[in-house]
């Protein structure tokens, strides 16, 4: 029997299609970086925002499961912590960040993993390619989800001393808690504190949503940081914030926030789509543009 396709045995894939779910959506810049994907490696499939009211939640997601309505989705504000009841399978990286931000389905099964701690690291190593980490104390400002994901990071590469100052000092010793046993030092600064250690810093990152365009700025001097310090901004709207601004003109080594965001997509696509995609400058310039 010939193995040619003919033209009437043939059968084209069903098109992959995927999404973002959240509430509101319509901000997400996902669908952008997404679609710009799909487009630029020829591929047939679809990623689509969709928007779940709270109040349909969970008649939605078993929707989606049942009825094979998506491939898989990302997940973000404020369902990354909800979506995890509905997975069959979480990866140990995402359990331990507590916050799923990326869900695979395949055959009904949801798998869910998270990426930021991928989207950080791959983000600095752009910056800064001989980021010795062992060697360089950090300080985390905040201790929301993304902050999490990032001290999961700092403690995976072997970190050795970890501050983590919050406004809010629970959330920053639940933080410090939850993650003492990856083998790194996690001490918590108060919020007045947070510029005590400066000196011996190697790397600041803002975790916080201050800073961000519309919102307060972040208070914070680099004045005091050493010559080799690495500061870290993962607002990206503006892309140089104060913070960043000021460590710029102190000629610290930069770390802009949009990369994050981009980086943490490519996991992401790889999992739906088979490819996993490149961060080049027509994405960044299109991503800087609508974030910016
Ligand atoms: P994400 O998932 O992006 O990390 P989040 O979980 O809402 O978002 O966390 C936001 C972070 O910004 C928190 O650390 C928050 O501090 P609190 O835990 O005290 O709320 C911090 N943050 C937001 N507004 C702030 C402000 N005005 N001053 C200091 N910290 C602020």
């Amino acid at each position: 029997m010939s193995d040619q396709t003919t033209a009437e045995n043939h059968v084209a894939p069903d098109p992959v299609k995927a999404g973002v779910i959240g509430y509101p959506i319509g901000h997400s810049l996902s669908p952008l970086i997404h679609g710009h994907w799909i487009d630029l490696y020829g591929l047939n499939g679809r990623y689509e925002p969709i928007q779940i009211d709270p109040k349909d939640f969970d008649q939605t997601i078993l929707r989606i499961k049942s009825d094979r309505l998506y491939d898989g989705f990302n997940v973000t504000l404020p369902y990354k912590e909800a979506i995890m009841d509905y997975c069959d399978d979480i990866h140990k990286t995402a359990q331990k960040i507590g916050a799923v931000n990326t869900v695979s389905i395949k055959n009904g099964k949801m798998k869910g993993r998270n990426t930021d701690a991928f989207g950080f690291l791959a983000n600095l190593k752009n910056f800064i390619p001989d980021f010795d980490f062992a060697n360089a104390p950090a300080l985390v400002l905040g201790a929301g989800g993304a902050a999490r994901a990032i001290v999961y990071a700092l403690c995976d590469k072997g970190t050795k001393t970890i501050y983590i100052a919050n406004r809010t000092a629970e959330k920053a010793e639940h933080l410090a808690s939850d993650f003492s046993d990856m083998g790194a030092d996690i001490h918590v600064l108060s919020w007045d504190d947070r510029q005590t250690k400066n000196a011996e810093i190697g790397l600041v990152v803002n975790t916080t949503s201050l800073g961000m365009t519309g919102k307060n700025n972040l208070v914070f001097d680099v004045s005091d940081l050493s010559p080799g310090a690495g500061v870290y901004d993962i607002v990206y709207a503006p892309l140089y914030t104060d913070l960043l601004t000021q460590a710029r003109n102190r000629n610290l080594r930069c770390v802009t926030g949009l990369g994050m965001l981009l980086h943490q997509a490519r996991p992401a696509f790889e999992a739906w789509f088979g490819v996993l995609p490149d961060v080049e400058n027509d994405l960044i310039n299109k991503i800087t543009k609508a974030a910016c």
